[in-house]
């Protein structure tokens, strides 16, 4: 059955997120391509090429941003099925601790999510199957960072703030249990956020995601998946 599916941080052309729409576009969903910048949004949407795909303006740390997306995207649906919370920054390699940096790392890791998460709940509600994917990491799986040689060192804040993503998700799937609600862990893929650092093609690990774990029906909730679909541990 055909889902209504919105993807926050699908701009980038390169990224996660963009793969997320293209290829959940060519299963045949409807879905709406979460972009700060409508310009870079609308061409993205004209590269993907399929009249199932929209650009939806969404800046994930403004709350009227957020709440205007939700206005526009009540114009055209009437419920929403899937919210991929893909958009996130990881502030720079070897930064310490700076706060500044750690706050902004923060509003759009973890506060962009619970922001983007309250606004479209009533949405997400008006679903027969509600469902709630959080790309989270590696890096702030708690058995692995308490290694001291783990390369979660090299990233302290957005490793920090996966973690609290990770927490919120597991807490907000026991508030709401009529949504399934789950983090997976996309791997080191080749992205912006990286400059490319990753081994991995985006294409691959979302094509491995989407068959193994979103359009499948054997997931549960409040759960921890690599990207192969395997439940892992916090
Ligand atoms: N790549 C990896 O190896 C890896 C591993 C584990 C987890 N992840 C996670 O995967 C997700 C996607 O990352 P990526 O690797 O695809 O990185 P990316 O290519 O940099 O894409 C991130 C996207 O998020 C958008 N974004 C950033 N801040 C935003 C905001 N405040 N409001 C709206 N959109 C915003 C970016 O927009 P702009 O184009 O305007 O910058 C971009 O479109 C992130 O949550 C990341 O933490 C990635």
């Amino acid at each position: 059955m055909s889902k209504v599916i919105l993807v926050t941080g699908g701009q980038a052309n390169q990224g996660l997120g963009y793969e997320f729409v293209k290829q959940l576009a060519e299963h045949g969903h409807t879905v709406y391509l979460g972009a700060r910048d409508i310009d870079k949004g609308n061409d993205a949407v004209s590269k993907i090429g399929l009249d199932n795909v929209h650009a939806l303006k969404i800046e994930v740390t403004n709350g009227d941003s957020v709440n205007e997306s939700v206005q526009s995207f009540k114009t055209k649906e009437s419920h929403l099925d899937m919210l991929i919370n893909n958009a996130g920054i990881a502030g720079r390699k070897n930064n310490g601790c700076d706060v500044g940096e750690m706050q902004d790392i923060f509003n759009t890791n973890v506060f962009g999510v619970a922001r983007v998460t309250n606004a479209y709940l009533d949405l997400l509600k008006k679903s027969e199957k509600p469902t709630i994917w959080n790309i989270g990491s590696m890096i702030g799986a708690i058995g692995l960072i308490t290694n001291v040689n783990a390369p979660a060192r090299e990233w302290l804040p957005y490793s920090a703030s996966k973690t609290a993503m990770h927490v919120y998700t597991i807490m907000l799937s026991q508030q709401h249990p009529d949504i399934k609600i789950n983090v997976v862990n996309p791997g080191y893929c080749g992205t912006n956020l990286n400059e490319f650092a990753g081994t991995m093609k985006p294409c691959e690990s979302v094509k491995s995601i989407v068959d193994e774990l979103i359009l499948s029906d054997n997931t549960e909730t409040g759960k921890f998946y690599t990207f192969t679909g395997e439940e892992i541990s916090w």
